[in-house]
């Protein structure tokens, strides 16, 4: 039987990028890093071929933003998603460059001529030198630092974006990756400073929350955090384990936030299962069965999956929700719409059962630079032939093209 699931009045649809993956000759701390000895050293010893490493020009929408724009009105999006680069607001500390700040408000004025929502991020996973030098989130002034600068960037927006992220999954995957796990820089291993940055990230959050509230009135304000789907065993230890590991990973950092939030940002896209632990703690393939691996990122998805973890935030905090990002690595495009349309069916279920969700943003509109991983995962509902920076349009882009322009999603 056909059924036509439809979406409230003017839910929000379309999809996302930030600064350092898409624009192209950025200066941060990620450049450094992709840049040095050791990073490029490792990945030779991997045999992997370091230029496919580093984000160079990148997109190059930093220059082509308009082209970009054209392809998401052509898509039918009302909504887009992107990240304004602090290393290029304040190159040096407490110097802010007023023409750089004009990008962006080009940028959202590009926007709005098409008749897109623009949602602003504020950080997304990269710094300027100069902060990263003085320890970045470690240091005990950051919030400081990043207050001031997200108090200028709000103040210059001047009401001209309503939806405000301050921070992109900074207590979830960069404190994680970046601090705990040593992956991305400035790569420590360290429980203490993971916890000591998660903390000053929190006050970062709240500061500016604050700071910008008391002078702009029209907007709304909130953090995105990547959550996933925590499996687990059935015994009773091992509950109690997966539920404390599921706080840890997604509601630590929200947890003492969330009055600080006027929605929350959703990103989700896959399972995290508990490691197996000899016999005392098994990895819950009895509770879910092993599912999809996601082709280029080695990540089980599970679209019903999202559909508890909205519930939960429910439960937890009854915010607006909006969905940030969720979307799929597959260069073939063989897999993306089903993925799109079987998630949109959970978030739609979701809804029915009293989640106020308010848009859903897809990563990405175009393939893009994959941090560690590289320009190799293809996550674009536009392929992009990085040797002369063309657009192409994928197939599946078309079919979500059709959800958003009637917003319902068509299932037979
Ligand atoms: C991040 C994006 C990233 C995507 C896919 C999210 O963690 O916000 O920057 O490209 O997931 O890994």
């Amino acid at each position: 039987m056909d059924k036509e699931l439809k979406f409230p009045a003017g839910f929000m649809w379309g999809s996302a990028t930030s600064a350092h993956q898409v624009e192209g000759g950025n200066n941060n701390d990620w450049t450094e890093w992709e840049k040095s000895e050791n990073r490029i050293e490792a990945l030779r010893l991997q045999g992997l071929d370091p230029q496919n490493f580093i984000s160079g020009r990148a997109c190059d929408s930093y220059n082509r933003y308009e082209e970009d724009f054209d392809i998401a009105r052509q898509l039918n999006h009302n909504t887009h998603r992107f990240s304004i680069e602090w290393s290029r607001i304040e190159p040096e500390e407490g110097r802010f460059d007023d023409r750089a700040m004009d990008h962006y408000l080009a940028v959202i004025e590009a926007l709005r001529k098409r008749g897109i929502e623009p949602i602003v991020t504020l950080w997304h996973f990269t710094n300027p030198i100069w902060f990263a030098r003085k320890g970045g989130f470690l240091n005990p002034k950051s919030s400081e630092y990043f207050s001031r600068y997200a108090c200028y960037v709000a103040q210059k927006l001047d009401g001209k974006a309503r939806w405000l992220i301050t921070f992109n999954e900074a207590g979830t995957v960069y404190a994680g990756f970046a601090y705990l796990l040593g992956l991305w820089p400035p790569q420590y291993k360290s429980l203490y400073k993971t916890m000591r940055v998660i903390k000053n990230i929190r006050k970062a959050h709240r500061s500016a929350y604050k700071a910008i509230k008391s002078t702009s009135h029209n907007v709304i304000i909130g953090t995105t955090s990547m959550l996933t789907y925590v499996v687990y065993g059935r015994r009773f230890y091992e509950k109690i384990i997966g539920r404390l590991f599921n706080y840890l990973r997604n509601f630590y950092f929200l947890d003492k936030t969330a009055r600080f939030h006027d929605f929350i940002g959703v990103d989700y896209y896959h399972v995290d299962r508990i490691r197996r632990f000899g016999n005392f703690l098994s990895e819950g393939y009895e509770v879910l069965p092993k599912q999809q691996l996601m082709p280029e990122m080695d990540w089980e998805f599970y679209p019903q999956g999202l559909y508890d973890v909205l519930k939960d935030l429910k439960k937890r905090f009854n915010k607006p929700v909006l969905i940030a990002e969720n979307g799929i690595a597959d260069s073939t495009d063989q897999k993306r719409s089903k993925f799109m349309t079987e998630h949109l069916y959970w978030v739609w279920r979701a809804i029915q059962d009293g989640v106020d969700v308010r848009g859903y943003i897809y990563w990405s509109l175009l393939d893009n630079f994959e941090w560690a991983k590289g320009f190799e995962p293809r996550f674009g509902l536009v392929e992009i032939g990085y040797a002369t920076f063309s657009r192409k349009i994928r197939p599946s882009a078309f079919e979500y093209a059709k959800i958003c322009k009637t917003n319902q999603l068509d299932i037979g």
